[in-house]
């Protein structure tokens, strides 16, 4: 018998090379990412959400906007022709949880910072039909209305600090209710939005 005839007729050793193949294959994918600068590695110069764009990062996830958007342009042409550079894994360090998404109903928003004004994103949000005529996205007027709340933006900030490589100072937890003081969420979301996906230098 040969030994491929051996592994064929007998199914509990087909089971476990099959296996040992497989788990092989998993690791020889996975493990050198642990390894590689360019998954480990923050890019340069990446800097932290500011108070106001972490608060309107929230609001980003409150309002389920990633249920539309995905944050992660990938390296095709086709991509990287209509959003810019595809997205890099050491944009992503200070992403707790991390907001890439898998639907798009609208387009990936990973580098739409600075793409439009602030006054733009302020139409679109309260009714994205004075500015895009088709748009089937809701609006979200309720952001102007709402008043940011600041009580919990420094315990986030802690966490982040614990969760992610310490992004933040005791002077800047201790600042960060003033700079939300007396802005709405509209700010804050906006802030968060033209942030996004700035911080790589060569976004072409
Ligand atoms: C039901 C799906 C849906 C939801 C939910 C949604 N959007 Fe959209 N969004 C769209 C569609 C479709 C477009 C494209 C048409 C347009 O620009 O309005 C769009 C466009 C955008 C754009 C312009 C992107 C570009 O490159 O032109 C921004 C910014 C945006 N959305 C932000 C948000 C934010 C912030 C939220 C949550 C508050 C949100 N969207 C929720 C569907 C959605």
């Amino acid at each position: 018998m040969s030994i491929q005839e051996k592994v064929e007729v007998n199914v509990g050793l087909l089971i476990v090379l099959t296996l040992v193949v497989v788990i092989w294959g998993g690791l020889a994918q996975i493990v050198p990412l642990f390894f590689q600068k360019s998954t480990t590695e923050p890019i340069e110069g990446l800097k932290p959400y500011s108070a106001l764009q972490l608060a309107g990062r929230d609001l980003y996830i409150r309002e389920g906007c990633v249920g539309c958007h995905s944050q992660m342009v990938r390296p095709f042409r086709a991509e990287t022709e209509r959003y810019g550079h595809y997205s890099v894994a050491g944009e992503f360090i200070y992403d707790r949880p991390f907001l890439w998404g898998s639907k798009r109903t609208g387009p990936d928003l990973h580098r739409v910072g600075g793409r439009y004004s602030d006054d733009w994103h302020r139409v679109h949000l309260i009714n994205p039909r004075d500015v895009v005529p088709e748009s089937i996205m809701p609006g979200y007027p309720w952001l102007q209305d709402n008043a940011l709340d600041n009580s919990m933006i420094q315990d986030k900030m802690q966490a982040l600090n614990v969760v992610s490589r310490t992004p933040y100072s005791e002077e800047q937890i201790a600042a960060a209710p003033a700079e939300l003081e007396g802005k709405n969420e509209m700010d804050a979301m906006i802030a968060y939005l033209q942030s996004l996906g700035t911080n790589l230098k060569i976004r072409r």
